[in-house]
């Protein structure tokens, strides 16, 4: 396990505020940061593109084969690129997060992207943080650190909400709160990674801390462990 980089998971619910934080902490810390939800909405949107249904899983095998994706922080942004294309807009439409759900519950898409996100994170330079829903549990069940984010269910919705607004996106509170209710019905119930804390994962409700306390909390914890791990490299 010598030299290789520090793994962060930081696992949870959508809008439970991972993608906020990890961004805060992979600026602060130095670390890549790979957003496996915007992986999954990759293959969602080609799938889309291409004509395929959410559940065709030979053509989604086939898709897969061909996903090229990297990330590249510009600003204040962590961009996805789809085969060179700055898809990072493009994927949080409505329609692409219920694909996403969707493509995300077919064994042959999670085994597929399985490599592609281990390789991501192991190609940084000191450490990665990953942010998704089976980090702690199937990607990387040995990380470093592992957190688990969540936060009751309006206020997750309606943080949505303003995401979307703010980038753009036009839609309602109650349509983000139903869309919601269903992705998180689907990716706990699905038999395949469920959203599921790892035993392990230290487990932070951000229903009612402010951002700073937040990232507060996940910085003393990795720079703790940071530490600790030092000595044995
Ligand atoms: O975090 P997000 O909303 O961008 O994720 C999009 C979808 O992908 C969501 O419905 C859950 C799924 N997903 C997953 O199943 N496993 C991951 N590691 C990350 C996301």
């Amino acid at each position: 396990m010598s030299g290789r980089p520090f793994i962060v998971a930081i696992d949870g619910p959508a809008g439970a505020g991972k993608s906020t934080v990890s961004k805060i902490l992979a600026r602060r810390l130095g670390f890549a940061l790979v957003d496996t939800g915007a992986i999954y909405r990759c293959v969602a949107l080609m799938a889309r593109r291409e004509g395929l249904a959410f559940n065709d899983d030979a053509g989604l095998e086939a898709l897969l084969a061909r996903v090229r994706i990297h990330f590249q922080v510009q600003g204040e942004d962590n961009h996805v690129f789809l085969g060179g294309q700055d898809v990072s807009g493009e994927i949080r439409t409505p329609d692409v997060s219920m694909g996403a759900s969707q493509v995300s519950s077919r064994p042959v898409v999670r085994a597929g992207l399985l490599q592609l996100q281990r390789r991501l994170a192991l190609e940084a330079q000191s450490g990665a943080i990953l942010e998704g829903r089976d980090i702690g549990t199937v990607v990387f069940p040995d990380a470093d650190a592992k957190f688990f984010l969540e936060a009751n269910p309006d206020v997750r919705a309606r943080r949505r909400f303003e995401e979307l607004f703010e980038k753009g996106v036009e839609s309602s509170l109650e349509d983000v709160l139903s869309d919601q209710t269903r992705r998180d019905a689907a990716d706990t119930a699905r038999t395949v990674a469920p959203l599921k804390a790892a035993d392990d994962a230290v487990r932070v409700d951000s229903s009612a801390l402010p951002l700073s306390e937040v990232v507060q909390t996940l910085e003393e914890e990795i720079r703790r462990r940071m530490g600790s791990r030092a000595p044995a490299r």
